[in-house]
């Protein structure tokens, strides 16, 4: 397949010795050499190790956590081999993987992703999974706001969709909570334990995204 141009934006800005006064570091970097590290309020958000892989293991592998989403590995080697794949798939340019590692933390104790849609990434579709201990305490909210911002300001996409069981209260809640736009419902588009499930698929626009950013408002409508 041949490769669109990229019109990502190539330049990262050190935002911690920026905000502490110190000169600003400007980092000239392509995401599909090395992920950005991402700080958050909660959460800072970074490339994959494949040390992640027990933490990953534990916290993805639930029936709780996994009960809407494709299922996970569930060995720690089978980790190593999707953490090999993600770095595989980012060198590529097709995909970009992040481990969510909440403040105090070493290990991810969850992921958000982002793959192509299309070649040149300007249709994009992103998801996501964090360890249940970690619901409801605003860590999702942190990282998925970085990812986002990610997608349209450095990978270059214009349109982001998501798609999730209409039966996963907490993923259409999430979306929902973010500000994405319920478009449709996918009938039957997804096969769970030998059963095809129904989805909602929810759109993010580069363009209400910035207009709601600029507004200092996570909702954009
Ligand atoms: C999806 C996920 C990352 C979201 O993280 P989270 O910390 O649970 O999300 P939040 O608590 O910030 O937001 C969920 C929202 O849904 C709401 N919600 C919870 N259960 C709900 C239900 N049954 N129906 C409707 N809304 C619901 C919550 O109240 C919350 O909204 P609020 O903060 O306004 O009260 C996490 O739940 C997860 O990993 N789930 C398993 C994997 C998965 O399903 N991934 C999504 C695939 S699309």
């Amino acid at each position: 397949m041949e490769k669109m141009p990229y019109r990502d934006g190539e330049v990262l800005v050190d935002m911690k010795a920026a905000v502490a006064g110190a000169e600003a570091v400007t980092t000239t970097s392509d995401w599909r050499q090395a992920l950005p590290v991402l700080t958050g309020s909660m959460a800072t958000l970074r490339e994959l190790r494949l040390s992640d892989a027990p933490s990953l293991l534990a916290m993805l592998s639930t029936e709780e956590v996994s009960r809407f989403i494709s299922p996970p590995p569930t060995t720690v080697e089978g980790f190593e081999r999707f953490i090999a794949w993600t770095h595989r798939e980012r060198t590529a340019g097709n995909y970009a993987c992040f481990a969510v590692v909440p403040h105090g933390m070493d290990s991810a104790i969850g992921i958000i992703q982002v793959r192509q849609l299309e070649p040149g990434f300007a249709t994009a579709e992103w998801g996501f999974a964090i360890g249940s201990g970690f619901w409801g305490t605003g860590v999702f909210l942190d990282g998925a706001k970085m990812v986002v911002d990610f997608a349209f300001d450095v990978v270059g996409a214009h349109r982001l969709e998501a798609r999730a069981a209409v039966a996963n209260g907490r993923g259409n809640g999430a979306l929902r909570k973010i500000g994405a736009v319920q478009e449709g419902v996918l009938r039957k588009s997804f096969l769970r334990n030998g059963e095809y499930l129904d989805q909602t698929l929810w759109t993010i626009l580069d363009d209400d995204w910035r207009r709601s950013r600029s507004a200092g408002g996570a909702r954009i409508h």
